[in-house]
């Protein structure tokens, strides 16, 4: 289930995050797969997490042809097994995680009362629960690795839809209200332990995240927002998440909001 890539780092590179274990859920497409891309060309060793195998496999051999490292492991995060079996290779092949992304994510609006309920629930599996099994699974991870006086990072993706009202986004939003509390929470009990603790909120982005509306008011939403804004690009997102563990072991940015500049609320 896992494919490793060789052992190099590639020069040309800035490589202030080697020594670090990045460990990357959602990473076979957008956000995550840009962010895989991002930490390795910077040195560090990335497990990439996502359920397909194939688009795994394909960026584990791109990172290892431009002489990073990174480890395809295929998981269903709102598996507990999955997810456990899934720490478990992380720990034997690259030692303890110091540097987790927890993105995986999906978004499917609709209407209250009409929209089918395996649309709700999935969202509420995957957002919620399955964020919290990452947490879960990875949290003794980053605690060792802070208790050997490493950089540790936990960063988390919400949504600007945490603090605004959308029409027909009523569970999307809420999931993601649920990771942005969590983080204030997490912050309060991991801080002291020296794990920084992030959340990510962006507007619109260009991913394969609106390619799996059915409403079809979202999807005509959509594609009118696309004349008038230039979405953001997963590499956007890579480069914040860049820039907030490059950051001093001292300083935490807990809360990012990160918007297309055409975009309001
Ligand atoms: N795009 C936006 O406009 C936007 C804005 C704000 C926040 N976000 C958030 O950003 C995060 C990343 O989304 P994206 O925009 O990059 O969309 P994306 O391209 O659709 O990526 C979603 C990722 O989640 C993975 N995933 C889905 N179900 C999974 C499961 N059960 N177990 C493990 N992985 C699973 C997908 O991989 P597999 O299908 O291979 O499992 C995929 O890699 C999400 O949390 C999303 O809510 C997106």
């Amino acid at each position: 289930m896992s494919t490793a890539s060789r052992l190099s780092t590639n020069p040309a590179l800035p490589q202030d995050l080697i020594g670090r274990v990045a460990v990357v859920t959602g990473a076979s497409s957008g956000m995550g797969r840009a962010t895989a891309l991002l930490l390795a060309s910077r040195g560090a060793k990335v497990a990439l997490l996502a359920r397909r195998q194939p688009q795994l496999d394909e960026l584990a051999a791109e990172i290892s042809r431009q002489g990073g490292q990174a480890l395809a492991i295929a998981t269903d995060v709102t598996d507990a097994a999955s997810v456990e079996a899934a720490a478990a290779a992380v720990l034997r092949e690259f030692g303890n995680a110091d540097l987790v992304f927890n993105n995986a994510g999906l978004m499917l609006p609709g209407a209250i009362g009409q929209q089918p309920a395996k649309e709700w629930e999935t969202q509420i599996d995957l957002n919620v629960t399955g964020a919290m099994r990452v947490v879960q699974a990875f949290v003794p991870q980053l605690e060792a690795a802070a208790a050997e006086g490493r950089v540790v990072d936990l960063i988390n993706t919400s949504s600007i839809a945490s603090q605004y009202v959308y029409g027909y986004f009523a569970v999307y939003s809420a999931t993601k209200a649920f990771v942005s509390h969590l983080v204030r929470h997490l912050r309060l009990e991991l801080g002291p332990k020296n794990i920084r603790v992030s959340v990510i909120e962006p507007g619109i982005t260009d991913t394969e995240l609106q390619g799996h509306f059915t409403f079809q008011g979202a999807i005509d939403w959509i594609k009118n927002a696309a004349q008038s804004i230039d979405f953001l690009k997963a590499e956007d997102i890579a480069a914040t998440v860049g820039f907030i563990v490059s950051q001093p072991k001292h300083v935490n940015l807990q809360q990012v909001v990160i918007m297309p500049t055409k975009e309001g609320i």
